[in-house]
C-alpha cells in the first residue's frame, strides 16, 4: 500500500497571508523524505489553494508519485498534459462545495468522458483515476471507458453519524473494492481518512494500492510540530524550558 500526500491545505494556509509562507512544494519535500510514496493536489477552477506556478515547481521536484486531482474541465486537461503527472484523478467540483462532496455520477458524465476526456489522454502515459462511490453501476462505467484506477470515496465512512452507518458503509467499500479488481482496475480510495479509521479501512477493504489522505494529516502535523517550534523560539530567546 502507497501513502499519497494530499498537500492542499499547506497552499490554503499559504494564501490566508498572500506571501510564500508556508511553502505546500517543501511540505511535499518533506513528506516525500518521510517516506510518503507521492504528493496529490488539487487545482481548482477557483484556485483557492494550489495555484498553477505550485504545479509546475512539484512537477519539477517531486521524484515519486504526482497525482493530479482535478474536474475534467478543457481549461485543466490543457494544464494536466502540458504538466504529464504520473496519474490523473478526476473528481466532480462544484463552486459551493468546502471539499469534493461525493463520487463521478457515471451515468451522468459517461458520454462526455468517452468522446472529449478520454481521447485527450490517449497516449500520453499518464495514469486516469475516477473518484467514485461504491456504485456497482459506477464502478462498470469506470471499466468499459478504460480508467485506470478507481479512487473509492470514504468521506461517507469517516463521517459516519453511527458504528452501524460505518459498518455498513465499510461493507459497500469492501464490495467495490472487489469489483474494481476483478474489472482489472486498480483500486484507491481516499477523503476524510484519518489516524484513527484509516486502520479499519486497511482491515476490511482488499486491493488497496493508494490512500490519498490531506486534511487529517496535515491538521496532526500542526499539533506535533507545534512543540518543537515553540521550544526553538524560546531557545533563540534564550528562554529556559
Ligand atoms: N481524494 C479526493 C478525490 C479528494 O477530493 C480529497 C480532498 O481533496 C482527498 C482524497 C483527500 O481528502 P482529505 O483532505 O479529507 O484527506
Amino acid at each position: 500500500m502507497r501513502l499519497l500526500v494530499n498537500i492542499d491545505h499547506i497552499a490554503t494556509l499559504r494564501n490566508a497571508r498572500g506571501e510564500g509562507n508556508p511553502d505546500p512544494v517543501e511540505g511535499a519535500r518533506v513528506c516525500e523524505e518521510a517516506g510518503a510514496t507521492g504528493i496529490v493536489f488539487h487545482l481548482r477552477g477557483d484556485r483557492r489553494h494550489i495555484r498553477d506556478e505550485d504545479v509546475y515547481r512539484l512537477k519539477d521536484s517531486i521524484k515519486g508519485i504526482l497525482d493530479f486531482e482535478m474536474a475534467a474541465t478543457d481549461e485543466m486537461i490543457g494544464i494536466c498534459l502540458d504538466v504529464k503527472p504520473d496519474l490523473c484523478t478526476l473528481v466532480p467540483e462544484g463552486r459551493e462545495e468546502l471539499t469534493t462532496e461525493g463520487g463521478l455520477n457515471m451515468k451522468h458524465v459517461y458520454d462526455d468522458y468517452e468522446q472529449r476526456v478520454f481521447p485527450a489522454f490517449k497516449n500520453t502515459g499518464i495514469d486516469i483515476s475516477l473518484f467514485l462511490d461504491p456504485n456497482p453501476v459506477d464502478i462498470e462505467l469506470a471499466q468499459k471507458l478504460g480508467a485506470d484506477a478507481v479512487e473509492l470515496h470514504t468521506g461517507t465512512f469517516a463521517n459516519a453519524p453511527d458504528e452501524a452507518a460505518r459498518n455498513k458503509e465499510l461493507e459497500r467499500l469492501r464490495k467495490g473494492a472487489e469489483l474494481i479488481h476483478e474489472a482489472g482496475m486498480i483500486v484507491n480510495a481516499g477523503h476524510g481518512l484519518n489516524l484513527e479509521n484509516l486502520p479499519l479501512l486497511i482491515e476490511h477493504v482488499p486491493y488497496l494500492q493508494d490512500v490519498s489522505i490531506g486534511h487529517a494529516l496535515i491538521s496532526t502535523s500542526l499539533f506535533w510540530g507545534l512543540e518543537r517550534t515553540v521550544k526553538e523560539y524560546l531557545r533563540l530567546m534564550n528562554v529556559d524550558c
